[in-house]
């Protein structure tokens, strides 16, 4: 993908610090870290610093918005972070789907070896705590909010209120914390950048919106060509260019403006709406490097 006119995309190095130092002063009152991820572009929806930053914590990562993820690349995805040292679930926060395996995998599976000795020591049914991170607009609030239902306490909906951490329980035994620092996306990354605003994770204006619409087309051209043609109905031409595409499907649509031209602008809205309400289909933006 071409870099040429990416605007810096604005992050606060004053909030960095401040979340790195809660992340860390936090970390020992909890057994182990649960990441929600994108499951549409698991690497690229990642803070480029969680590993660092949890330090050798036993981790469980939820692929999150799997509903809109093509079902074989969550799969390798699952595979890769297991691979890795980490527990890995495929979740829809929206729906609820998978996350009934979410406590039995961290107690069967993340933190079993903690729950034994603590078992062996007499503790049994012992708290467990886990500490949620993501990125923001990977799914942190539905999560809780399915988890946790009418029990969470909606603080940060309170005016002059400040957010401050706060405990979820979330069975008789299991407690969430939920950090109030924002982390940041992997925004020196240009191409993960990218990736987050198909997603609409970040804002659109990283680029300009029919540029955006064009890389990913030309995307799914080469990835997933049979979700173009079956939307748009429009021949695919494997030589196409992004805005040759865009122009195809602007006409299919009608969206003329004065004099005849194709209304891009408009072709692009409809084509980032309708990738990112899955009206193209299930689809993955990355896969696991090769190992
Ligand atoms: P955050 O706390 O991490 O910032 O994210 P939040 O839960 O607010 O979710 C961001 C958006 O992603 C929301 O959509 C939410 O509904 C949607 N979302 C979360 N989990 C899933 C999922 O598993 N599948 C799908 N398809 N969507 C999910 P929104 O457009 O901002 O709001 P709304 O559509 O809920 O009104």
């Amino acid at each position: 993908m071409e870099n040429t006119d990416m605007k810096q995309i604005q992050w606060f190095p004053g909030h960095m610090a401040k979340t790195r130092r809660l992340i860390g002063a936090n970390l020992k009152l909890v057994d182990a870290v649960t990441e929600i991820v994108d499951a549409r572009a698991p690497l690229s929806s990642r803070n480029p610093e969680m590993n660092s930053m949890t330090r050798g914590k036993p981790r469980i990562v939820l692929l999150n918005k799997c509903d809109l993820a093509d079902e074989r690349a969550t799969q390798l995805w699952i595979n890769y972070f297991r691979k890795n040292g980490a527990e890995a679930i495929a979740v829809d926060c929206k729906s609820g789907k998978g996350l009934k395996s979410f406590l039995p995998a961290v107690k069967t599976k993340v933190l079993k070896e903690l729950i034994e000795k603590r078992e062996r020591g007499g503790m049994v049914g012992a708290s467990v705590r886990l500490m949620i991170v993501g990125i923001p607009n990977v799914g942190k609030s539905s999560l809780i909010n399915r988890l946790a239902g009418s029990k969470r306490a909606k603080v940060e909906d309170r005016p002059g209120v400040t957010r401050t951490k706060q405990w979820v329980k979330l069975d008789s035994n299991t407690e969430l914390l939920d950090m109030p620092g924002v982390l940041w996306p992997k925004f020196e990354d240009q191409e993960a950048a990218i990736r987050l605003a198909f997603t609409g994770a970040i804002s659109d204006d990283i680029l300009d919106i029919e540029t955006l619409a064009m890389k990913l087309l030309v995307y799914l051209k080469e990835n997933y060509p049979q979700s173009l043609t079956e939307r748009y109905k429009i021949e695919m031409d494997a030589e196409a260019s992004g805005l040759e595409l865009l122009e195809a499907i602007g006409k299919k649509r009608g969206m003329m403006i004065a004099g005849g031209e194709i209304n891009t602008e408009r072709a692009a809205i409809t084509v980032l709406d309708e990738f990112r309400s899955g009206k193209l289909g299930r689809l993955t933006l990355e896969l696991p490097p090769k190992e």
